[in-house]
């Protein structure tokens, strides 16, 4: 499992991240919701190791990878989809993809078995990916993604902007990635998705946890929970 004891992160001297702890296993599907500006994108950054920690440990297991850079990190098999999804608007939908199996780490996730997941791709295979929707950039986004093989994967915002229609076909795949053994965390905004996928939650806000518990928990406490992501009530 990955975990975070206490760590603190700044921008300059803004504090964007204060004392988090959170411990994520590699099989299971954790969400990490909050308002916009919460810190959820910063500390995907912690956990991948873009950002320095000012206090705190990062462990893996019982190894502390506190001062492991992004690529070490990377190695052992975190991969990110960042919220900008970042595909190249030059190469057709086969390059980018192809550009995901650089150095990847043999495993069930094949080019093949990603245009399986998405059919969509499929039909769009030589399209520029300029040429694509939101929706099938951010398919082709996971899919490169996976084809790294990671043991876990961190999804910021997949579902931003994106139809119910896309958003119910990217559920599905998330699903079954992992039933294929691949841990996720998934960021959002706001409940919808991770109450379908996730079996716990973190609520952030202000740089800090501000609630954390299983679904069953969230269901007791929905009002408080949902406040928390409306109007950031106070710590
Ligand atoms: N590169 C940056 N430089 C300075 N401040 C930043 C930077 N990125 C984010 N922040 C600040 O850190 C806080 C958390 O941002 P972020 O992690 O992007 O939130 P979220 O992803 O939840 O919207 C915000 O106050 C934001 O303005
Ligand atoms: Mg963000």
């Amino acid at each position: 499992m990955i975990q975070l004891e206490r760590i603190s992160v700044k921008y300059g001297q803004a504090l964007a991240l204060e004392e988090i702890s959170l411990q994520i296993d590699f099989h299971e599907i954790v969400a990490i919701v909050g308002r916009n500006g919460a810190g959820k994108t910063t500390l995907l950054k912690a956990l991948i190791g873009l950002m320095p920690l000012v206090a705190g440990r990062r462990m893996l297991g019982d190894q502390d990878i506190s001062k492991l850079d992004v690529e070490a990190i990377a190695k052992l098999g975190v991969a990110l989809v960042p919220d900008m999804r970042r595909i190249f608007p030059n190469l057709s939908v086969l390059e980018n993809l192809k550009i995901g199996t650089i150095g990847h780490q043999p495993g069930h996730w094949t080019v093949d078995r990603v245009l399986e997941a998405f059919p969509r791709l499929q039909e769009r295979l030589s399209f520029g990916g300029d040429q694509l929707s939101g929706g099938e950039q951010q398919m082709l986004a996971i899919g490169r993604a996976l084809l790294a093989n990671p043991r876990m994967l961190l999804l910021d915002e997949p579902t931003e902007g994106l139809a119910p229609v896309i958003v119910e076909q990217l559920v599905h795949v998330f699903a079954e990635v992992h039933r294929q053994g691949t841990g996720i965390v998934l960021v959002e905004q706001n409940l919808k998705v991770p109450m379908k996928l996730a079996q716990r939650q973190y609520v952030l806000d202000h740089g800090q946890v501000v609630w954390s518990g299983t679904n069953e928990e969230l269901d007791a406490q929905r009002a408080h929970v949902e406040s928390l992501l409306t109007t950031g009530a106070a710590v």
